[in-house]
């Protein structure tokens, strides 16, 4: 039988994803305003976060092979599967980049030790030990070029990926009415099939 709404477990990943990355991306942005302890207090959760969301994304790829997910409308013109595939597939790639960089980034600093990935008081998330046993000047590069690469990825998911998707979704609803958002809002599916 061809699926007409993603899984019950891949409906929840998306949300627990999409909630857990605002909260991400809000301390990330908070961090840069602030200097020392209080700096370190707001990434200190940033960090276990976002390794979650990571190891989340990872576990969402895997279920896409078990459920494999509800094909796209067939109104849809083709331009318009090529960029939501692209869309769909980059989101999946930059989920991983982005907390990958940023575990990179952490492991190559002197302070790593100090400041651990903490994963909420449950145990520290291992360090990449390549990037922290590399000669000091070295790793103080490589931190810095990680730095760069981390803060740059976020923009590209910031700016340019969540807007597109959202776009995308409205479009759907509002102009195109196809309910496609109710493949991912079984709220919204309940209704229809109610009318
Ligand atoms: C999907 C997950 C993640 C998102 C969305 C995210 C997002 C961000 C954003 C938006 C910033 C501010 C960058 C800027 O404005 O230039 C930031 C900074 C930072 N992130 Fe992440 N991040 C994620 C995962 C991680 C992980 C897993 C770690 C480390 C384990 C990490 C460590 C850091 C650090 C240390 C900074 C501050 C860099 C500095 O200014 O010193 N991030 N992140």
């Amino acid at each position: 039988m061809t699926r007409t709404r993603y899984s019950t477990a891949a409906i929840l990943l998306h949300w627990l994803i999409a909630g857990l990355l605002v909260w991400t991306v809000l301390l990330g942005w908070q961090s840069e305003d602030l200097k020392g302890a209080a700096k370190i207090a707001v990434l200190q959760l940033h960090k276990p976060l976002g390794i979650t969301i990571m190891l989340l994304t990872l576990l969402r790829i895997g279920l896409r092979f078990v459920y494999p997910a509800p094909p796209m409308g067939e109104h849809l013109k083709p331009w318009e599967m090529k960029l939501a595939k692209s869309v769909y597939g980059l989101f999946y790639l930059l989920l991983l980049v982005l907390p990958f960089s940023g575990w990179a980034m952490v492991s190559a600093s002197a302070l790593i030790h100090q400041y651990p990935i903490n994963m909420f008081g449950l145990f520290n998330w291992p360090v990449l030990t390549p990037l922290y046993e590399l000669p000091g000047e070295l790793r103080h590069a490589r931190h810095e070029q990680l730095e760069t690469i981390h803060g740059l990825v976020a923009k590209v998911i910031i700016y340019g990926l969540i807007p597109l998707h959202i776009l995308g979704a409205l479009k759907h609803q509002f102009l195109d009415k196809d309910n496609e958002l109710a493949k991912m809002i079984p709220f919204l599916a309940k209704k229809d099939a109610a009318a």
